[in-house]
């Protein structure tokens, strides 16, 4: 049991999802009897307002060498980060000097700004992700970024003009050491920016499943301001994006800037929110245990469509095996012939999709909808979602 990672408050648990492997856990049959399972609940902070997991599994259990993830595998992606780059100079206000990412990944976003004439500087912690930045001529450090990490960085290059980072603080559990980091490291007229998916989309959506266990922390506009306070800086801005699920982008500057909160309210994000929404996470799971029962008794053949680290979520949560969905169909070549972790369905190759055809598919890449539904305009069955109250598409 956790406290508040930021403030050491105790945290106030609202939501409790049960025993739950890792979600990216896919595995053998052989391997199933030593299966590693955790409690995968989440807490409020009433003193920052941060809602973060209460028990994390250890990360090198997660980010091992069987964690492959690169950002130029979406080409939607790539075209997101360049945007990003290109909103985060123009906030900035003119030609920014060094730009730092956290977490640059295979430096997909770093590339525009080099290509703007900035002196850039990856920070990456997969060695995967770390080459494969060297070899896109990408400046990078195979490091974890922390306190120490951006002071030898300041002793080396000096300030840095931008820090920016996407779905990466997230995931680090010691948050104070990268805040800490960043305001060492962060020029005076410099700005921050990072993005993560938004509690607010999830607490609409009840998209329950963005919560699993490489997922610390589910930001919000209020508990981001607090914890820039908390560092000397400021939160000045906030931009709603249509990623992962609904995402919000975070502007944090160390001087004074005009704010612009316009575009979120959080007013009524207290406790009590937070109880209603697992209220409807539980509804959620009746719904659509009950349709899967439904399509099942009348003999229908159900299956999966993407084998997400949200499924593990749901299906676990769920008690959703074999018994009602088939398999999962998958494109990454990774995960074909292994099982879901926890729940052991089968993960197949995509390319099988089209033929077999089957006649309900669940949609667990639900956060990229329209593209999905334009590529599968041939396919003959249905899709179902999941949540808020599951249903046929
Ligand atoms: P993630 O949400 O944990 O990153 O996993 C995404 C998985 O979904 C990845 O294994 C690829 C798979 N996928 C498909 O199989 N088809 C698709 O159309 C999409 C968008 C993802
Ligand atoms: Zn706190």
């Amino acid at each position: 049991m956790c406290n508040c990672r930021v403030c050491g408050n105790s945290l106030e648990k609202f939501l409790d999802l049960g025993k739950m492997p890792l979600a990216n856990g896919f595995l053998y049959e052989k391997d199933f009897s030593n299966e590693y399972f955790y409690n995968l609940a989440v807490g409020f902070c009433n003193d920052c307002s941060l809602v973060q997991l209460i028990e994390q599994p250890e990360p090198e259990k997660m980010f091992n060498e069987n964690y492959p993830f690169f950002t130029s595998s979406s080409k939607f992606m790539v075209e997101h980060f360049r945007n990003m780059a290109l909103d985060v100079i123009s906030v900035y206000g003119s030609d920014p000097r060094i730009v730092v990412e956290i977490g640059s990944n295979d430096g997909s976003m770093l590339k525009v700004f080099k290509e703007r004439g900035c002196e850039e500087i990856g920070i990456e912690p997969s060695k995967s992700a770390y080459t494969k930045a060297l070899s896109n001529g990408i400046f990078t450090l195979n490091e974890f970024f922390n306190k120490e990490t951006a002071r030898v960085l300041w002793q080396e290059v000096g300030s840095a003009d931008i820090i920016v980072s996407a779905n990466v603080i997230c995931h680090i559990a010691d948050i104070n050491s990268v805040f800490e980091g960043v305001s060492e490291l962060l020029d005076e007229d410099g700005i921050f920016v990072f993005e993560e998916p938004y509690i607010g989309s999830i607490l609409n959506k009840v998209s329950y499943d963005q919560i699993y266990d490489e997922h610390v922390f589910y930001f919000s506009a209020t508990s981001v301001k607090k914890i820039a306070e908390k560092f000397g800086m400021s939160l000045f801005m906030v931009r709603k994006q249509n990623v992962h699920g609904g995402s919000l982008r975070y502007y944090i500057c160390k001087d004074s800037r005009p704010t612009d909160f316009s575009l979120v309210s959080e007013k009524d994000f207290g406790i009590n929110k937070f109880f209603e929404f697992a209220d409807l996470v539980e509804k959620s799971k009746y719904t659509f245990k009950s349709l899967l029962e439904y399509l099942k008794d009348k003999g229908n053949s159900i299956v999966g469509y993407a084998a997400t680290s949200k499924s593990t979520t749901i299906l676990n949560y769920c008690g959703i095996d074999n018994s009602y969905i088939d398999c999962i169909y998958d494109t990454t070549k990774e995960k074909w012939n292994k099982f879901t972790p926890g729940t052991h369905i089968p993960v197949i190759s995509y390319d099988r999709f089209k033929n077999d055809s089957p006649e309900y598919s669940v949609l667990f890449a639900w956060n990229h909808r329209n593209e999905i539904l334009n590529k599968e305009k041939d396919y003959k069955g249905k899709f179902i979602l999941p949540h808020p109250t599951a249903r046929i598409l």
